[in-house]
């Protein structure tokens, strides 16, 4: 504030002679101040008007009877009060002004030349009024810091500020309680080198392979959930953490990190990374049990059951040809009984065919393929195409199984749930990858509510399974009336799920 920027003035006037008095106001009018004054003679006085309310300015009498310009000043600091004092005096004497300026005296005024007391309370309240101003901002501020200590010491998060050279200037009482540190213990040191010398798997880790730097440098902050932090003692626990730069013209000045324990939940997820791969692993070894099961007993219904109804009916024939021309009961019946063998044997092969087709072993997977899209149009009179990429086409036992048991499932729901009047088949073998979709035109897939008394679906989660088991990938789709697509992308070389370098060796 500058003194043209100052309104009307208080002043409280000490003096007890009425002609210095009414001097001083007629040089404060005549000089052209704006101003109200209120004029006393003791201490009494004065301490009553200063409790009253506040003033601009004293203008006070170097000596009175009651009491003198020292006493004044001694009030105003036992009460801690900045009102700027100015002193007037008849007697001269540079020795008294120094005194009294060294007490507090803000200026010294000789009665007989008061040209300097207006630009001089002028001067002096308005710096008085700058002193105010600063003492609300600093005490304004004093108060947000003792608010952001309160927080941060609160904070259920740790955190660590730095300066731009990965020196720590700050930890709060989270970060001193994980890390095992004082806060003045760690004060100067580098972060890296103090909490962050290992990577994961307990390799070193130098500073300079640290991203923290490299992203913060740029203004960017990098979150991780991936590393460990290192306690005092030199035990160590996995960290989520987010290190962010405190940017100030353009410069980054700090970075404060934040960070929290997560190995709880990293451990846990862990076991649950380690079940779902013990999970699948069983359920693999299922589906090859149950694959084995279908092809040994298709084999035996064929092979045994099938010669043994071959033997029955060669001798069914003969016996035919034994009966006299007169035994036509026993023509008829045994004629029966050949047609009833015949029935048979197209049901055994039916049977051992959807248990296991002989063809995926004989003929491979494009002639079994198309075996079981004709069956299906004969059963179900959906017209189908089938497209294959290669006419060599076919793969290992496994990829075989799978792609046909796949195919089989949504050939199945197709029939079951489609209603659907075409089905278009796609089998590509891309390099790498075998690609199979399955497209077809009916109602597509419509979320049905779970009834209690109907068993749980298993058909997509078995096929979602099987893919995932191989480490391939699988898309669904099926929008309400635009038919039901199932794309699934297949490696060749069969990558099963083992547990990740990190988790084994955070884990052993
Ligand atoms: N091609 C399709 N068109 C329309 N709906 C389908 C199709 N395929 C599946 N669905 C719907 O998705 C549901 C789940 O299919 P999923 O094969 O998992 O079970 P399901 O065929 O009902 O029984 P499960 O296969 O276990 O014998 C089906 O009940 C059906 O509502
Ligand atoms: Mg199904």
């Amino acid at each position: 504030m500058n003194t043209t920027q100052i309104g009307k003035i208080s002043i409280l006037m000490i003096e007890d002679d009425k002609l210095d008095e009414a001097l001083v106001i007629s040089t404060l009018e005549r000089d052209g101040l704006s101003f109200e004054h209120t004029a006393i003679q003791n201490k009494q006085d004065l301490h009553t008007l200063l409790d009253s309310r506040p003033w601009d300015v004293i203008v006070s009498d170097y000596n009175l009877p009651a009491f003198s310009a020292y006493e004044v000043l001694d009030i105003l600091e036992a009460n801690n009060l900045d009102i700027p004092c100015i002193v007037i005096s008849g007697c001269l004497n540079e020795e008294t002004a120094v005194t009294l300026l060294k007490k507090g005296a803000h200026d010294f005024i000789p009665k007989h030349n008061l040209v300097r007391l207006v630009p001089a309370i002028r001067r002096e309240v308005a710096e008085a009024k700058n002193r105010a101003t600063k003492r609300q901002v600093e005490q304004a501020l004093k108060q947000k810091e003792k608010l952001l200590n309160n927080i941060v010491g609160a904070l259920g998060e740790g955190l660590a500020v730095t300066d731009a050279q990965g020196r720590i200037l700050f930890i709060n009482p989270e970060a001193e309680r994980l890390l095992g540190w004082r806060n003045n213990e760690v004060s100067g040191l580098n972060l890296h080198r103090l909490i962050h010398y290992l990577k994961a798997d307990g390799s070193p880790y130098p500073e300079q392979d640290c991203p923290v730097g490299n992203y913060t440098r740029q203004g960017i902050p990098y979150r991780t959930e991936d590393e460990i932090f290192i306690r005092r003692d030199g035990s160590f626990f996995e960290v989520s953490y987010v290190a962010t730069p405190i940017r100030e013209n353009d410069q980054v000045i700090a970075v404060v990190t934040a960070f929290h324990d997560i190995s709880r939940r990293k451990q846990a997820e862990r076991e649950l990374n380690e079940s779902r791969c013990r999970l699948r692993e069983l359920s693999s070894f299922l589906q090859s049990v149950r694959e084995e099961e279908r092809t040994r007993i298709a084999r035996e219904l064929h092979d045994e059951l099938g010669q043994a109804l071959t033997a029955l009916k060669m001798d069914l024939t003969w016996l035919l040809t034994r009966f006299a021309d007169d035994q036509d009961e026993m023509l008829v019946k045994t004629d029966n009984m050949i047609t009833l063998v015949d029935s048979t044997v197209d049901s055994m092969r039916r049977i051992s065919a959807n248990l296991r087709p002989g063809l995926l072993d004989d003929l491979g997977l494009a002639a079994t393929a198309e075996w079981l899209l004709a069956e299906f149009q004969e059963r179900t009179g959906v017209e189908y195409t089938l497209k294959i990429s290669h006419e060599e086409f076919d793969f290992d036992n496994v990829l075989n199984t799978t792609i046909f048991r796949i195919l089989q499932e949504a050939v199945t729901n197709v029939a079951r749930h489609a209603k659907a009047s075409r089905l278009d088949v796609e089998l590509e073998d891309c390099d790498e990858r075998i690609v199979l979709s399955i497209k077809d035109d009916g109602i597509g897939l419509i979320h049905q509510a779970a009834s209690a008394n109907k068993r749980k679906p298993f058909g997509l989660l078995g096929i979602r399974e099987r893919v995932t088991s191989l480490g391939g990938h699988i898309d669904i789709t099926g929008q309400a009336g635009q038919g039901t697509k199932i794309r699934v992308m297949l490696p060749k070389q069969v990558i099963t799920e083992p547990l990740k370098e990190h988790d084994k060796s955070i884990a052993g």
